[in-house]
């Protein structure tokens, strides 16, 4: 999708956005798959309903991108634009306990930032690529913490209402990778409330689970973390691996040899390549177990 119109240029301008005509998905996502679309990256919050009521009013479909951690994008010229916000500076303001944390702060610095002054309660997520707002939107977690857990605060952009609002955190249900924002709300940004440690200590357990899942997770490849959600009570990666299909490709497209709920850009992968091997396992544990395994990464198609 182009916006070629200068009209519509020169209002984009106007609201602050920066407009970047053919970007990659390729380019933005860690899977390092997806077609090309233009970007509208946003500098200021407040332009956001102005800009949504201008898209709608000209018919440009759009889609939110987070960090491009967790989401698997189709080829080809894609047909909606991509919004992104840019990153405020400073992305983190500390005040006691809280951290009020723009949503394109990047997850792990965020997690050793607040770490360096004293708080801890979110050393679990630090290997977990992506921005808080993305991690706030699915509730990331690890080893046994989540980031719905700490979140006093949230600001997002309400599509139903089409205004910015604060939600409190118990208005907020956060479930296992799962949350009641609505599909097209915009997280813009979190106040966490966290517990006081000392550095030292919280430094500890990040080497704890950093050194997990080094051991675990094919850290150094192009991945989106894992495909599936796990059923209730087991593990979407152990019946993968008890199938014997660690390794198998579609294409470049391969389940990952460390861990099996991985499934790893290892080239020139196609989105295509992507989507058959998701839908060749799926069809494969649903035969062998019964169990029909839910995407955990995020799918923008057509
Ligand atoms: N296992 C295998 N073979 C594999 C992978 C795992 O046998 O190829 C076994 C492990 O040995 C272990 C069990 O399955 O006994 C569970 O494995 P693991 O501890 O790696 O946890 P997981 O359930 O596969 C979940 C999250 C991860 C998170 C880890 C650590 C989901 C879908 N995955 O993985 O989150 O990092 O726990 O807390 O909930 C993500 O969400 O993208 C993600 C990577």
């Amino acid at each position: 999708m182009r916006i070629e119109d200068p009209k519509l240029i020169a209002e984009l301008s106007t609201l602050g956005i920066d407009l970047r005509p053919g970007t990659s998905l390729a380019e933005l996502t860690s899977l390092a798959i997806g077609g090309t679309t233009d970007l509208l990256r946003i500098t200021k919050h407040d332009s956001i309903p102005a800009l949504i009521e201008l898209l709608e009013r000209i018919q440009i479909p759009y889609k939110f991108l987070g960090g491009g951690s967790n989401l698997l994008v189709g080829d080809g010229e894609l047909s909606w634009v991509i919004l992104q916000l840019a990153k405020p500076d400073p992305e983190i303001l500390l005040e006691g306990n809280l951290a009020h944390v723009d949503a394109a702060a990047d997850l792990g610095r965020t997690v050793t930032y607040c770490a360096k002054h004293d708080l801890g309660g979110m050393e679990g997520l630090i290997g977990v690529p992506g921005t808080v707002g993305g991690a706030l939107r699915m509730n990331a977690g690890a080893y046994g913490m989540q980031i719905g857990s700490y979140v006093r605060e949230v600001k997002l952009y309400r599509a139903a209402e089409h205004r910015i609002e604060i939600l409190r955190g118990h208005q907020i249900s956060f479930e296992y990778r799962h949350t009641s924002f609505a599909p097209d709300d915009m997280m813009l940004a979190v106040t966490l409330e966290l517990p006081s440690k000392p550095f030292k200590e919280i430094l500890q357990g990040i080497r704890i689970c950093n050194e997990k899942r080094r051991s675990s997770q094919p850290l150094g490849q192009k991945s989106a973390g894992c495909i599936f959600k796990n059923p209730p009570g087991a593990s979407a990666g152990r019946m993968i691996d008890e199938l014997g299909l660690k390794g198998l490709s579609v294409g470049d497209a391969r389940v990952s040899d460390r861990h099996a709920n991985f499934f790893v850009n290892a080239g020139q992968a196609s989105a295509q390549d992507m989507f058959s091997l998701i839908a060749d396992v799926r069809s494969r544990v649903e035969k062998a177990f019964g169990v029909q395994l839910e995407n955990e990464v995020v799918v923008w198609n057509a």
